[in-house]
Parts: C-alpha cells; sequence; structure tokens
C-alpha cells in the first residue's frame, strides 16, 4: 500500500510529465466526487449482485458477465481477462486517455473548474489555439454534413456519389461524412459570419486566399472528418469527384497544432473497441477502406492515408493491442510501402502479419465485390508472418546471387534480433528455426549473427553511455574486433560450407598469394598452390570461383604481379563486386593484424595465413577424395570382374589413407 502523502507526490509527478499541472486541489474535488458505480456504469451495463455489480466485461468478448465493481473498494475487476483498477484507470483504459485525459473529463462531468498552475503564458496561448481550432473543425463538419444532405448539390453530386460506392446512409452519418459545394467561398462566408477568425480558418486549411479573397479549399469534393480517439476532429480528407487528372485526387488538412499526420491513424475513435475486444488492429492504406469494411462488420481497422508507418502510429496501435494485421494491395508499390517501417513494428514488440489481396483490388472493392464472411475468411488463409513473408520475398529476389543471399542473411538475422524482449524469445526462437530452414543455412550460425546484432546494438549503447560520462567511445573498429573475435563467425560462413572454403581460397589467393610460404625454397602461398597436383579451378563447384582462379592463374603463369587491386576493380563490374565481399570478410584481417592492433598475441603468431592457406587447401583436396571414395565403392558394387574389383580395393587403400593423412594435418577444420 502506498501511503496517502507519497500518492500525492507521485500524483504531482505524473501530472508534471503532460507539462499541465492542475492544482491538487482540483484533484482533491474530483476525487471526492468520484462514484465509481456511476462512471463504470456509464458505459457498462451493471446489475447489483449482493454487496457488488456486476457486468460484461468491456476489455474483452464474453457472453457471461465476468467483470465486477465494488463501491466500497472503489475498484473494478474482470475474472476473466484480470483487468482491474481503480475509477481514473478505468477511464484512461477504457477511453485511452492519458491520466491528465481522464482527470479533464471527469473534471467536465462533474462541473468541476480545474485550476491549472504554473501553466506559462505560451502554453494556454497554444491550448487556445488548438481549442479554437477544433471549434472551427466542428462547425465545418456540421455544415459539409448539412450541404451533403439538405442542398440540392449536396444530394445530387455528392451523395449519389456515397451511394453509388455503396455507402449506406448510416455509414455516412456515422462517419459523418460531407461534401462542399463548388461555389468560390460559401463555407469562408458562412464561417466568418458565425465571427470565426480568418487566420484560424486558414490554419485548419479549409480557407485559403485567393485574389486576396477567402475562397474555399475543398470545393466540390466529399469530405472525410479525421477524428481523434475520443472523437474530435483533427483535420478533413477531401475527395475530388470522378476522374482526377490535374488536381489531386484528395486535398488533406495541412499540419498543424492538432493535425500532426504522423501521429494519426484514420478510423481510431471508430475502431478502438473492436481492436481492444477482438486484440487484433487491421490497417488499411485509405479512407474508403476503413469504412466498406465497417459497414461489412469489420470493425477492428484503421488507415495509414497511404504512407509508411510511422513510431508514434504504432504506439497509438500497441494501445489498444499487439497483434498488427496489414492488408495490402497486390500490387509491389503497395507491398513495398508496406514492408518499409516494419521492422520498427517488430522492434516496438508487435506480432505483425500481411495480407496481400489480389491484384487491382482494395480492401473497398474486395469487401464488396466477395461479402463481408468472405472477406473475413481471406483473411484467415491469407496472413502470413511478416518476417518470413519479407524472406521469401527477398529469396526470390537474390536467386542465385551469392552476395545478395549473404546480404539477405544479414538481414533477417537483423530484423530477428529485434525481438530481444524476454517475453518474446520463444517467438525468436521459432524464427531462428524457420528461417534457417528456408534458407538452408546452419541454425546455430544464425542463432550466432542473431546475437552479433543484439551485441552489436548493446556496444552502441554502451559507447553511447561512455560518451555521455565524458569517457572516450571504443572505436568502430575495435567494436567491430570484439565482435567478431566473440562469435568467430560471419555471414560468409553461412552460406554452405563448399562454397566458404572455395571462396576462402580465393581470398587467400587475393590478399596473400605473394606472401612467402616458406623461406627455405623461396616460395610464394600462390606456388604452394599451385604446386599441389590438384586443379582447384576444375575441383570448384561456384562458377564465380572457377572463373577467380582461372584469370588469377593466367596472370600467375605470365608471371605478371598478382595485385589484388587489380582484380577488386576488374572490368567486369558483376566480378569486381563479388571480389569485394569476398575480401570484406574480417577475421583474416584480426588473424594478422591482432597483435600491431591490441597489443595482444594471437595463438597463431603473425603467420596465421599460412595455416589458413593448408587447412582451406587440404579441406578442398579432402572433399574431392571423399567423392572418389564414393564413386569407387559404387564401382566396386556395380563389378563383377574380379581384377577391376581389386584394382577398387587397391584404390580404396590408398584413398583412405590419404584421408587419413589430410585429416590428421586439418587441426580445427570441421565438417559437416
Ligand atoms: P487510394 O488512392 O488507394 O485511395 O489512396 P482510396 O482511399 O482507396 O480512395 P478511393 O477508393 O479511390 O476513393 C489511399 C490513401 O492515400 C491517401 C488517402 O488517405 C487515401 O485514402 N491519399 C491518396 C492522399 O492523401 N492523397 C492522394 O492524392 C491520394
Ligand atoms: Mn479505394
Amino acid at each position: 500500500m502506498i501511503a496517502p502523502s507519497c500518492y500525492v507526490i507521485l500524483t504531482y509527478f505524473r501530472i508534471c510529465k503532460f507539462e499541465t499541472v492542475i492544482s491538487q486541489h482540483s484533484i482533491q474535488q474530483i476525487l471526492s466526487r468520484i462514484d465509481i458505480v456511476e462512471i463504470v456504469g456509464s458505459f457498462v451495463k451493471l446489475k447489483k449482485r449482493g454487496a457488488n455489480y456486476l457486468g460484461l466485461c468491456p476489455f474483452h468478448n464474453e457472453k457471461s458477465p465476468s467483470f465486477t465493481v465494488s463501491p466500497s473498494k472503489e475498484i473494478y475487476k474482470c475474472f476473466g481477462c484480470g483487468a482491474s483498477g481503480n475509477t481514473i484507470n478505468f477511464i484512461m483504459e477504457h477511453e485511452k486517455y492519458s491520466y491528465v485525459e481522464a482527470l479533464r473529463w471527469l473534471a467536465q462531468r462533474y462541473q468541476i473548474e480545474l485550476e491549472e498552475t504554473e501553466v506559462s503564458a505560451e502554453q494556454k496561448q497554444q491550448q487556445l489555439l488548438a481549442d479554437s481550432l477544433y471549434i472551427i473543425n466542428n462547425y465545418a463538419r456540421e455544415y459539409f454534413t448539412d450541404t451533403l444532405f439538405n442542398s440540392e448539390e449536396g444530394q445530387n453530386v455528392g451523395l449519389s456519389y456515397f451511394e453509388e460506392r455503396g455507402f449506406t446512409e448510416e455509414t455516412i452519418k456515422k462517419f459523418q461524412l460531407g461534401y462542399c459545394l463548388n461555389t468560390f467561398n460559401s463555407f469562408a462566408q458562412s464561417a466568418l459570419a458565425k465571427g470565426y477568425n480568418l487566420e484560424y480558418l486558414q490554419k485548419t486549411g479549409l480557407v485559403t486566399i485567393r485574389n486576396e479573397q477567402p475562397a474555399d479549399n475543398y470545393r466540390g469534393r466529399v469530405i472525410f472528418p479525421i477524428h481523434n480517439q475520443s472523437g474530435k476532429i483533427l483535420g478533413f480528407g477531401a475527395r475530388i469527384l470522378g476522374k482526377h487528372d490535374r488536381a489531386p485526387k484528395y486535398i488533406n488538412s495541412p499540419e498543424n497544432d492538432i493535425y500532426v499526420k504522423s501521429r494519426v491513424l484514420y478510423g481510431t475513435y471508430f475502431a478502438r473497441h473492436s481492436i481492444d475486444k477482438l486484440n487484433e488492429c487491421l490497417l488499411v492504406e485509405g479512407y474508403t477502406d476503413v469504412i466498406s469494411l465497417h459497414q461489412a462488420g469489420v470493425e477492428n481497422v484503421v488507415a495509414s492515408s497511404g504512407t509508411s508507418l510511422t513510431q508514434d502510429q504504432l504506439r497509438l496501435i500497441k494501445k489498444y493491442t499487439n497483434n498488427l494485421t496489414i492488408l495490402y494491395d497486390g500490387d509491389s508499390a503497395g507491398v513495398k510501402a508496406a514492408l518499409r517501417g516494419l521492422d520498427m513494428a517488430v522492434e516496438e514488440g508487435l506480432n505483425v502479419k500481411l495480407v496481400l489481396l489480389p491484384d487491382k483490388e482494395d480492401p473497398d472493392s474486395y469487401v464488396q465485390k466477395i461479402g463481408a464472411q468472405a472477406f473475413r475468411e481471406f483473411i484467415e488463409e491469407n496472413k502470413k508472418d511478416f518476417v518470413l513473408f519479407k524472406l521469401q520475398l527477398s529469396m526470390q529476389e537474390a536467386g542465385s546471387d551469392s552476395a545478395k543471399k549473404s546480404q539477405l542473411v544479414n538481414e533477417i538475422a537483423e530484423t530477428i534480433s529485434k525481438i530481444d524482449k524476454a517475453e518474446d524469445f520463444t517467438k525468436q526462437q521459432d524464427y531462428i528455426r524457420q528461417c534457417s530452414q528456408l534458407l538452408n543455412i546452419d541454425e546455430q550460425g544464425l542463432i550466432q549473427l542473431v546475437n552479433k546484432f543484439i551485441r552489436d546494438r548493446l556496444v552502441k549503447r554502451e559507447n553511447a553511455a561512455l560518451k555521455n560520462q565524458g569517457g572516450d567511445a571504443l572505436s568502430e573498429e575495435a567494436i567491430a574486433a570484439m565482435e567478431a573475435a566473440e562469435t568467430g563467425i560471419s555471414v560468409d560462413s553461412l552460406i554452405s560450407g563448399h562454397e566458404r572454403q572455395e571462396r576462402e581460397l580465393v581470398k587467400i589467393l587475393l590478399r596473400f598469394g605473394d606472401k612467402p610460404f616458406s623461406e627455405e625454397d623461396n616460395t610464394t602461398v600462390a606456388d604452394y598452390i599451385f604446386r599441389l597436383p590438384y586443379d582447384f579451378e576444375a575441383l570448384a563447384e561456384s562458377e564465380l570461383v572457377k572463373r577467380i582462379l582461372r584469370e588469377y592463374k593466367q596472370r600467375y603463369d605470365s608471371g605478371e604481379l598478382l595485385d589484388r587491386k587489380w582484380f577488386l576493380y576488374h572490368e567486369d563490374q558483376q566480378l569486381s563486386k563479388e571480389i569485394a565481399q569476398i575480401l570484406e570478410d574480417k577475421e583474416a584481417d584480426l588473424s594478422m593484424n591482432w597483435k600491431e592492433r591490441f597489443e595482444i598475441d594471437t595463438v597463431y603468431g603473425d603467420n596465421a595465413y599460412l595455416k589458413d592457406t593448408i587447412s582451406t587447401t587440404n579441406y578442398l583436396i579432402l572433399r574431392k577424395i571423399k567423392k572418389l571414395i564414393y564413386e569407387n565403392q559404387e564401382e566396386a558394387k556395380k563389378t563383377s570382374d574380379i581384377n577391376q574389383l581389386m584394382t577398387c580395393l587397391e584404390m580404396q587403400k590408398h584413398l583412405n589413407a590419404l584421408e587419413r593423412e589430410l585429416t590428421n594435418g586439418m587441426g580445427t577444420v570441421i565438417f559437416k
């Protein structure tokens, strides 16, 4: 239990956070007036049961009541979903209000005049301006609705347009749709005559100055009011009728003190209770999508108004639910818009699902075409997990391009790494398992890569903290080194083992080809590789590796300078890109420069590249030998000629010996 004096202090801080200070006197007045049964009872039908009251819980879907209100304890509690709290909590939860907003709501209800102390003159001015804009918008909304239903032009043009689109009168009224006459300034004149301030009218975007005259901005358009979560009008979208070659299809309110686009989702006011109950928010692109779905009985839907999601919008959704389902048009522009910003949603802890609609359909057209029931089924059947969806899409794009593939592995690991809340741990594991299967890569490797990204962020955060404390931040290089040293992996290592080793050979040649291999007989690394009795070009499976080896060998044979820059800046752009990719691997850098950079002795000393050279060539040779062993065994199985069988057995002995020799010399290289 918190002591009463503490409660006052806590309350004080909470209020300060909202920059408006409501006096303690006012708060006490409100608290003394609160009657929980009356307040909750205005949202929930309550029946008396003994000392308590009982009703259907407004916070989840239920058929038999488990929501109770205790007047003596002044709390509510639901035995179904666990929701509980006091009267202010109830208002905050039910209306999604902040603490101060809940207090204001109660003050208004009990007609208590709030004393707001310590509010600066500037803040007061702002509050006044905001209030004025709301008042003007509300007036405009009434005016446009009246025009729609009661003027001849409104009926003939506006109303018949809505009817053509299949909106019922009930829907039009619910969403407070309207029409603006196609005259120069009917609305402006009426508003000015009512005494509304011209400057504020311009701020709302309803009126502009044309030829030095106030003119209506939405002439001849149908009007969609945009409500905030509690139903106040923030602004408007005004749609042109028919074709729109020259003029924009929608004119939206400009940003002002109350309309901040990035914080608004169209439809929240109408959708909030349904989102709460169904514990899912559907996201569409447009005004008409929201309206049509509502009309069809799908009410947990809001619109982003054609832009990608912002952090504020995501937080708005999170107030109601953690489950976000995005419905997008089948065209690729829509998909791309949807994918942008969704990493952020994952980061915010939302479960994001995507539903792609059939080509050329948007939710509005599609629900009108197939009906509510079929639409709902379509959504259920076509929901795709965002992370897996993104992966599949990029896999199609990457095809067999290995540079793209490794970039893709990186991206997906980064996305997964963002689900790092303790509660989402199993979700992260599921993703890792599914993604490694889809990508056909090692699960353990993907786990390490994901961890690398998590660590990366931690280090960055640590660094920021160090900087804040005036200390020296770790250098980028040191961070990279720490990570590589800890994880010991790179994206390269996730691409198949064989291909990795082939690429490793190329890397060794490019980086260390002209370095000494043996002081004794004065040979280089390239000498060692090309003098082995194996043709690595022929052994390689990757076409890219084959090609680089061929070109390298040509230069080697003709005694030209083996300058890796020559390859890096190869005239073939594709090839030079791939080479850059291969050379990027940090591991080699680290084992080479560890000593001078960090003043630490490494186990490999200065000659790590020698070990790399031997283990890589051995790996590739061993692979060849394993293949030969297999082929030899197959041949032995097939033959009935005793001589040939003897040859096979001889061969087998020889190959096995070779295999053993190689494996013993390999040390740490691990085979799959
Ligand atoms: P759409 O072009 O898909 O419009 O744009 P819509 O809502 O489906 O409208 P109808 O069905 O053609 O009448 C999606 C959303 O993008 C914003 C609007 O919020 C619109 O609802 N938009 C579009 C604009 O703000 N301005 C534009 O010029 C076009
Ligand atoms: Mn549409």
